[in-house]
């Protein structure tokens, strides 16, 4: 057993199979390093090849996973590409038991850049705290909307929730929370926002300086505030509390009290969804490819 990260805690993964026989065909001989199992069945893995060649990362995701698909993600960092620093797309595809995205090592000035969630950046959490903010303030600013195909507006996502049974919150729940998912607040400024701005889903530089961003399966046009909700709440998960002025100074934006409370509150209904249909994570000993709930 390898040991991987599954948010903050490394935890024993086992590479399943059917990824080395995938790795192996698509970088034959690499070495197969396991990074990062999500919450909902996929998994990254590093593939150094030695010597000059650089390291690629090959994200896996099982049939059934509630996970953005690996080609739809594909689509997006192409498009992405040529406004913002994104990996490299390298190859990506569907096999019979789920389907993978190859990316280029992210690299600045010849380094490799490394996830905002690593330890000596969470060690350094002020500083990388406004850099996740800088971040997210240049892909907001560097991505045109006019051209942009993708959309994940709120109404796209409640009435992606409403075709799921008891995706949208019970009125009971409401109460709970104060926050009517199915009304959300007015746009502030429509921009093309990443859908998954986490500290994990940004890498910084050998300086601790924003790097890139990975995982951009729900890039897409919306409010603004959908994304920088979910960076300040990762952020005081991730380096813990106080740090949120700090992110938003950076960005460059005053607080927006319902606005952030809606679109955590938007995303706390969808990742509801997404653990109650999640397949059986990759590595536990239980796994089979393909293998449906929990
Ligand atoms: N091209 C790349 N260059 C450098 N690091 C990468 C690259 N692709 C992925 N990673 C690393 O692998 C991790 C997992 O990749 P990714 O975020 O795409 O997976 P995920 O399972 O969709 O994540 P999540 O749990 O956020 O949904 C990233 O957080 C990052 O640390
Ligand atoms: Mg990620």
């Amino acid at each position: 057993m390898s040991s991987v990260s599954v948010g903050i805690g490394p935890t024993p993964v086992e590479v399943p199979p059917v990824v080395y026989a995938l790795a192996s065909r698509l970088w034959s001989g690499a070495t197969v390093v396991p990074v990062w199992r999500n919450e909902y069945g996929g998994l990254t893995v590093r593939l150094e090849a030695g010597g000059a060649c650089r390291s690629s990362y090959l994200k896996w995701v099982p049939d059934g996973a509630p996970c953005p698909d690996p080609l739809a993600e594909a689509d997006r960092l192409v498009w992405a590409a040529s406004f913002v620093p994104v990996p490299r797309v390298l190859d990506v595809g569907r096999g019979p038991h789920g389907s993978w995205l190859l990316t280029a090592a992210v690299e600045v000035r010849g380094t490799p850049a490394t996830s905002a969630i690593e330890p000596r950046w969470r060690a350094l959490a002020a500083r990388s705290a406004m850099a996740v903010g800088a971040g997210l303030r240049r892909f907001h600013d560097g991505l045109p909307t006019d051209t942009c195909t993708f959309v994940r507006t709120a109404q796209t996502r409640v009435a992606a929730l409403s075709a799921v049974p008891t995706g949208l919150p019970s009125t009971a729940d409401r109460t709970t929370t104060a926050v009517a998912v199915d009304a959300p607040p007015p746009v502030d400024r429509a921009v093309v926002c990443h859908g998954d701005a986490t500290v994990s889903n940004t890498l910084l530089d050998q300086a601790g300086q924003f790097a890139a961003h990975v995982d951009v399966g729900d890039l897409g046009v919306a409010d603004r505030w959908s994304d920088i909700a979910v960076t300040t709440r990762s952020v005081t998960r991730r380096y813990g509390p106080g740090l949120e002025p700090l992110v938003l100074a950076a960005y460059g934006v005053a607080p927006d009290h319902e606005r952030t409370t809606y679109y955590r509150a938007l995303w706390d209904a969808e990742e509801a969804v997404r653990i109650r249909t999640r397949v059986t994570p990759v590595g536990e000993p239980t796994w089979r490819a393909g293998r449906r709930g929990r």
